[in-house]
């Protein structure tokens, strides 16, 4: 028999709670790393109240079994698996797998998921046009998400996944298909000819090659890119309930397909605050080097609160440590970015960035630290990936958790549609006044 995909958590003693003068009490569990949580499913049903946690940062909307952070300690396992393990061996591939199924792959299961990725990596012709539709001048973020989302037109047979067989077809898919929408939005924005995907190409050379390659000039991905880009997907594969997942598992919680979730889950990654932090960030550090600002002016700024600046790529809400996919992407950054463009004045802005930061009592107190976006914008540019397309990297990065989380709640026995409360502040009983009456 099959472990179920998410165990259940250990109950603990409850907590007791006063409330107008009555006593109630509220069940306690504890996650397999000992994370404790009040299961407060009833409390409204028992007591008429319910809580107020505007962003979420006290809430825990699911259980789940796909990623484990440590924010203290700065920990991030997949599956169990710490990430620093992932540097050198697998491929996305392989961590793609692990997150949706919640297990390495075989290599029988590795090399026939491959095989469906290369069948799969064209899109409908009739896909094509649309791209047509869209200005040159179209933020690729709008473009994959709009195609995404078109997918679902041209694999109606995908909307309701019964088994995991179903679910593998419909992730081969999309993981296969995001790569040739990217490529694709790219191409588009530049005015240039769409190129096949090529079967003998894996996984980030085909994307590079698809950007890249020109009719009469074939791109050849060295193995130094390879490498580097595979590390930034994998990277960027999961990260529990950030803001683009929780809404892909909230959409999904309504019941719309695999490909609608999952083109939520873009737009919701577009913001400056979540995944479009990459591009924050290197506009930020391009200011920098313009002269337009000094790096300690930038942080003085960042601390004022009325100057509504943010120093971008620090501060991701769940880690009061370093987030330890900056400080991988910072060695890699340090190591290939010379190699691969030469040196990079915006590497030198970044660190000197980095160290006025944390010695400053602001960012020291408020235990703010650089997270992913800080360092891959700098490693992506050495690549050569322009800036528009950093945040249509991320979420190709990110696009396994989402498949994971959103086939994780699908089978949570029990699942609710997710519909938060809220505490009304507005008018009370107002009447309708005609046009004639309102002042
Ligand atoms: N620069 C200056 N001050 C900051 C920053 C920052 N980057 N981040 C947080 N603060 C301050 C904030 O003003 C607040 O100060 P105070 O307590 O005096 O009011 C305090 O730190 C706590 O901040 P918060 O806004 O409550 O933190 P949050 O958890 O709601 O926000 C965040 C998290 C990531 C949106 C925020 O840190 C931020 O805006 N960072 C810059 C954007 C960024 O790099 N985003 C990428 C996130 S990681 C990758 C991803 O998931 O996409």
């Amino acid at each position: 028999m099959n472990e179920p995909l998410t165990p259940e958590p250990v109950s603990l003693e409850p907590a007791t709670l006063l409330l107008d003068g009555n006593q109630y009490r509220l069940p306690v569990v504890e996650g397999s790393e000992g994370e404790r949580g009040i299961d407060i499913a009833q409390l409204r049903a028992d007591t008429g109240h319910i809580t107020l946690d505007p962003g979420y940062g006290n809430t825990g909307s699911c259980t789940s079994a796909i990623t484990f952070i440590d924010g203290d300690e700065g920990i991030l396992r997949y599956r169990g698996i710490p990430i620093e393990q992932f540097v050198d061996s697998p491929t996305f591939i392989e961590v793609a797998w692990l997150l949706i199924f919640g297990h390495l792959p075989s290599e029988t299961e590795y090399h026939s998921f491959s095989e469906d990725l290369t069948r799969f990596a064209n899109i409908d012709e009739g896909m094509k046009h649309q791209f047509e539709g869209f200005p040159r001048s179209a933020p690729p973020m709008a473009i994959l998400s709009a195609m995404i989302n078109a997918l679902s037109c041209y694999h109606p047979e995908l909307h309701e996944l019964e088994d995991e067989h179903e679910l593998r077809h419909a992730a081969a898919r999309l993981i296969s298909k995001i790569r040739t929408i990217a490529a694709y939005a790219f191409r588009h924005s530049r005015g240039l000819p769409y190129i096949y995907p090529d079967p003998s190409l894996r996984y980030v050379p085909n994307l590079l090659h698809m950007m890249f390659s020109l009719p009469y000039r074939q791109y050849v991905c060295p193995n130094l890119v390879r490498k580097a880009m595979n590390l930034i997907l994998i990277l960027h594969a999961d990260h529990e309930q950030n803001c683009s997942t929780s809404t892909v598992r909230m959409v999904g919680s309504s019941g719309a397909n695999l490909f609608a979730s999952c083109a939520a889950g873009v737009c919701a990654l577009w913001g400056p605050l979540h995944g479009g932090a990459n591009v924050a960030v290197l506009n930020m550090l391009e200011q920098i080097h313009r002269g337009n600002i000094t790096p300690e002016e930038y942080v003085r700024l960042a601390k004022d609160k009325d100057s509504k600046v943010r120093l971008m790529g620090f501060g991701p809400r769940v880690y009061k440590n370093f987030d330890p996919r900056a400080q991988m992407l910072q060695k890699v950054a340090e190591e290939l970015v010379p190699q691969l463009s030469g040196d990079d004045p915006l590497l030198e802005i970044a660190r000197r960035l980095e160290e006025i930061a944390l010695s400053d009592p602001y960012f020291v107190e408020r235990k703010l630290y650089p997270n992913v976006d800080f360092y891959s914008g700098i490693l992506l540019r050495g690549i050569g990936i322009p800036t528009n397309m950093f945040t249509v990297i991320f979420a190709m990065g990110r696009l396994p958790g989402w498949i994971g989380h959103w086939w994780e709640q699908s089978q949570m026995p029990g699942g609710r549609i997710a519909r938060p409360r809220q505490i009304y502040t507005g008018n009370g009983l107002t009447d309708y006044l005609p046009m004639e009456r309102r002042p």
